[in-house]
This record gives structure tokens, C-alpha cells and sequence, in this order.
């Protein structure tokens, strides 16, 4: 496996020049772009790992399965689908030009902006600086990583910048989908995609949605297996953006990406996959990330089509 995955760094690395790094967000474009990185949890305790696997970046989208987790957790399943749908939108992370006359939760879904963003609304709190400081306890907890903290760089960098967000909340406040703070919300939003993470971390999170909300090395059950099957069947109709269905056709298990050119990957009662590229595509996916998670799926037979 160690070999395989040494291949399939050497084999997948100038696709990081396919790809540029996003510079939306002013602190993120600071990365080289030229890194890639895997780390692989299996099931029998196994981990495997080659290429930029210790390097750090931000979980930008990534975070938004756990939002949804931690929605799920405080606000149980109902509560969640009343406010946001499932249905992929076939539009970017952060789309405005939603059809109807009025938005609805059946037009969003929790792995794009307006989702995550609904969904914080959700999670319990006596204060967002309270409900993100849960969300960062359950994320140090799946991650099996006491010192994750937020990278402030990226965090101000996005609380300065993030109009985009702004309005999309605000359009969510004007069709009545939220009614707390917009800047409140969007705090604990901006915090979210700016926990600092590596390859690990990502398999490790991964690892546990991979085997329904058990930690496949204590036994311990971390949450319900029906929340895992929730997030685990977004993930992998809506996870990887408008590329989603072509990365079902490609790679075939599911994923969610980042901004900062991480990914994390779900193989069903195998492993959990976290890579790390920071060039992206069009649709904001890591170009080599896709790339590798490709070789392997292909070379392991990953697919679960
Ligand atoms: O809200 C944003 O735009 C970023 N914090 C996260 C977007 C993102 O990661 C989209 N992913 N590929």
C-alpha cells in the first residue's frame, strides 16, 4: 500500500499544474501550489501515507459535512430536511441564481454555501461563539486530534473578504430561512472553514463517517449511524460541487473538497482517504487530489457503483 501510494504521488504530481489556488479568500492564494499529499485509514488499523501529508491547511468546505453532523446531533434529522434539502443544485458552491420565484430548502442542499451557512442556525448553542467552540470539540474529537485550532490568518483574511457569503445569508434571512444574526452566523461559519487541518486528520474524520459513527480502533460509538448514512449520501451526491456526478463516474465513493485544496473520502466499512493539493479546478476541486483519489480507486477497485 506504502508503494502504491508513493506511485501514485509521482504519477499524479504535475497535475498540480493543471490547477491554481484560490485567491478569493486573499490569504489562501499565499500556498504553493505544487504540493500533494495522502493519508489512508483502513479498517484492520492500518495507516498508510506518501507525498505532503504533514502539511497544513484549511478545511474551507470540507467542514461542512460535520456542520451538518452537529445539526443532525443537536436538531435530529427533521429539523435539518425542513430547513435544507438534499437534491444536487448542478451549480457552484456559491450560486445565487436560484430559478423560483422564492428560495426554499428544497433548492439548496448542506454542501454548498447557502446550506452550511442555514445550517449553523441549527446547531445549539447559548452563543455562536459557544456553538462553533462545539463544533471545534467534535472535530479535535473525530480528527483524534486535541490541537486542531482555527489558522486566524485565513479566518480574518474571509471575515474581511466574504460579501459573497454575506449576501447569500442575507438572502436567506429575506426569505425568512434564518433569523439570527447574520454576522453572528457567518462567524462561526467563516471559523468553521478555517480550522486548520492535515491529511490525517481528514482520514481520520473520514475514517469514523466510513464505518457509520464507530471509531474503528476503540469501538466506541461517536454518533448514530443514520446521521452518518445521511452525511455520507450528500457527500456523495453533492459533495464534490457541480463535479459531483462526474467524480461518482471517475472515482466512485463519498468525498467533499475544499478551497484549500484538501479532500476527504469515505469508503464505505474500508478506510477514510484525506488528501491534500492545492490547485484547484474550475469547480473549486483539487486537480491532483481528484486525480489520485482516481488512481487509487481504480487501482483497489473503490468504486461502490
Ligand atoms: O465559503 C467559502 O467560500 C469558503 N470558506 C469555502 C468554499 C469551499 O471550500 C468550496 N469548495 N470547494
Amino acid at each position: 500500500m506504502k508503494t502504491l501510494l508513493e506511485r501514485i504521488i509521482a504519477d499524479c504530481k504535475h497535475y498540480t499544474s493543471q490547477g491554481h489556488v484560490a485567491t478569493y479568500i486573499p490569504e489562501l492564494a499565499n500556498v504553493s501550489p505544487d504540493k500533494l499529499g495522502i493519508y489512508v485509514s483502513m479498517n484492520n488499523g492500518n495507516e498508510y501515507s506518501a507525498g505532503d501529508c504533514e502539511s497544513s491547511f484549511t478545511m474551507q468546505s470540507v467542514v461542512k459535512p460535520l456542520i451538518l453532523l452537529l445539526a443532525l446531533m443537536d436538531s435530529g434529522i427533521d429539523a435539518v430536511r425542513d430547513l435544507v434539502g438534499v437534491e444536487a443544485t448542478g451549480k457552484p458552491f456559491d450560486a445565487f441564481n436560484y430559478s423560483d420565484q422564492a428560495l426554499t430548502g428544497a433548492h439548496i442542499n448542506p454542501m454548498i454555501n447557502t446550506g452550511a451557512i442555514a445550517l449553523c442556525t441549527l446547531i445549539h448553542g447559548t452563543s455562536y461563539h459557544d456553538r462553533f467552540s462545539r463544533l471545534m470539540e467534535l472535530t479535535r474529537k473525530l480528527a483524534d486530534n486535541q490541537n486542531l485550532d482555527v489558522d486566524y490568518s485565513v479566518y480574518q483574511s474571509e471575515k474581511m473578504t466574504g460579501n459573497k457569503n454575506r449576501a447569500l445569508a442575507y438572502m436567506l434571512t429575506a426569505y425568512g430561512m434564518i433569523t439570527d444574526p447574520v454576522e453572528e452566523i457567518l462567524d462561526c461559519y467563516f471559523k468553521a472553514c478555517s480550522i486548520s487541518v492535515n491529511c490525517k486528520d481528514l482520514a481520520n474524520i473520514a475514517h469514523i463517517f466510513a464505518n457509520h459513527g464507530i471509531h474503528p480502533i476503540t469501538g466506541e460509538r461517536q454518533f448514530p449511524a443514520e446521521y452518518a448514512k445521511y452525511v455520507n449520501a450528500t457527500l456523495a451526491t453533492c459533495g464534490m460541487y457541480d463535479g459531483s456526478g462526474e467524480f461518482a463516474l471517475t472515482v466512485g465513493f463519498p468525498a467533499k473538497s475544499g478551497v484549500g485544496g484538501g479532500i476527504m473520502a469515505v469508503i464505505p466499512h474500508k478506510m477514510g482517504i484525506g488528501v491534500f493539493a492545492p490547485a484547484l479546478d474550475k469547480h473549486g476541486n483539487s486537480v491532483a487530489g481528484v486525480q489520485a483519489l482516481a488512481m487509487l480507486s481504480h487501482e483497489l477497485e473503490l468504486s461502490i457503483y
